[in-house]
């Protein structure tokens, strides 16, 4: 089998204006790259992206050291291979050279592997998760707040998920969503102040009154004959400090968090929440998993960071029912695949995500597809969410699964 021919790391920057990092590898069958992603509210338990002396000393430690080692491996053995960036690095969080450097040596790697087996990558990754393709309904950001977002509401996403029966209809129904927005802004005499990081409408609602514009959204769309649902990731861990969740609007405790979270989906129909809680209270999110659980994806992002360790402990507390998959969370491929077979193993559905900072990298349609996941969550606006939007349709139309 081949190997690598030769590999080349840049400094580049993601969608946002922030320095990442860029892998190419050069294969007798051609040149593959990998982009790593970056968040802003990021979960305390993730890999580091970069070490101490960030994206420069990141590519020095390649330079010196990395990549005569790239140079001797073959292909198709990811497992090895990612235990061999661990070895590398030799610390638990990836400190030393960084998760954003693992997650584009293991995502490049996993792509000219692909490549050498003549299979696209999904069917690549399926062969590792060893489950079913298929195609993710999809999630989309279309109003942002919190951290994504100067002026919003403090939800730091107001998300539609489009249940289509194939990726196009799910697409253009999350597209719809988005203009419909626009249109009952409008009618209500509010003014957008413009997009946030991830290419939703942000405006200076309140938390409800955007949810209420998200909702009637959606029933519209509804109405045009689209499954599409409200969703939220409330990011929680950005506005909860000593026990309490502080909303412009109120000041509620971990109980009264539940009792709102059952409220809200109740009354606005909504079928997803991500990270309503504190990113380490196991304890109140299997509350509410117990109370709606049955009929409400609830979703932990900021609580596993794509970590088996974390998973092993929120299924043992029945935490969620859905974990977000994030590469870079965790540093590489074969770490996140891992994550995703036990969150299926305890039939938790997997939602394979975006970062709010991005690039035109579209392995994340992949890995959904590869996967098996239940939704993929990447956006709706801008170059760098279309670009995943685009390949899933692109998947969709060609494969023969
Ligand atoms: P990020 O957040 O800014 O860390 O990418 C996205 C999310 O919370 O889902
Ligand atoms: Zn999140």
């Amino acid at each position: 089998m081949n190997g690598i021919k030769n590999i080349t790391m840049y400094h580049i920057y993601d969608s946002r204006g922030s320095s990442t990092v860029e892998c190419q590898i050069t294969t007798s069958n051609g040149i593959v790259s990998s982009i790593a992603p970056g968040g802003a509210s990021t979960g305390k338990k993730e890999v580091a992206s970069f070490p101490n002396g960030g994206v420069d000393s990141s590519l020095s430690i390649f330079n010196s050291k990395i990549k005569k080692e790239m140079l001797q491996w073959e292909f198709g053995k990811q497992k090895e291979f990612d235990k061999f960036l661990h070895e590398l690095d030799g610390t638990e969080n990836l400190s030393n050279i960084g998760g954003a450097m693992t997650t584009v040596l293991s995502l490049s790697y996993a792509k000219a592997s692909a490549i050498e087996e003549s299979v696209p990558l999904y069917e690549y990754i399926r062969r590792l998760t060893g489950t079913k393709l298929s195609i993710p309904y999809v999630l989309g950001n279309v109003m942002n707040g919190g951290r994504h977002a100067v002026g919003g509401p403090d939800i730091q996403e107001y998300l539609s998920l489009a249940m289509g029966k194939s990726a196009r209809e799910s697409v253009e129904a999350n597209y719809m969503v988005h203009k419909v927005i626009m249109e009952k802004l409008k009618e209500k005499g509010m003014k957008a102040i413009g997009k946030g990081d991830e290419g939703g409408w942000v405006t200076s609602l309140g938390n409800i009154q955007a949810l209420e514009v998200l909702s009637e959204s959606c029933n519209y769309v509804r109405e045009q004959g689209f499954e599409v649902y409200p969703a939220l990731d409330l990011a929680a861990s950005q506005f909860y400090n000593n026990g309490l969740y502080r909303y412009r609007e109120q000041t509620v405790d971990g109980d009264g968090q539940v009792s709102y979270m059952v409220d809200l989906a109740d009354k606005y129909n909504i079928k997803l929440i991500e990270d309503p809680f504190d990113e380490d209270d196991f304890d109140h999110f299997a509350q509410l998993t117990e109370k709606i659980g049955n009929k409400t994806v609830i979703v932990g992002d900021d609580l596993y960071t794509t970590s088996t360790e974390r998973l092993k402990k929120g299924i043992g507390k029945g935490s969620t029912n859905a974990v977000l998959v994030k590469v870079n969370q965790i540093g590489t491929l074969s770490d996140t695949i891992e994550f995703i077979k036990l969150a299926t193993m305890h039939k938790y559905k997997n939602i394979v995500s975006h970062r709010s900072g991005e690039s035109c990298d579209n392995a994340i349609a992949h890995l959904a597809v590869g996967c098996g996941a239940y939704a993929i969550k990447t956006g709706v606006m801008g170059g760098e969410r279309v670009a995943k939007l685009n390949e899933l349709i692109k998947i969709d139309e060609n494969r023969s699964m």
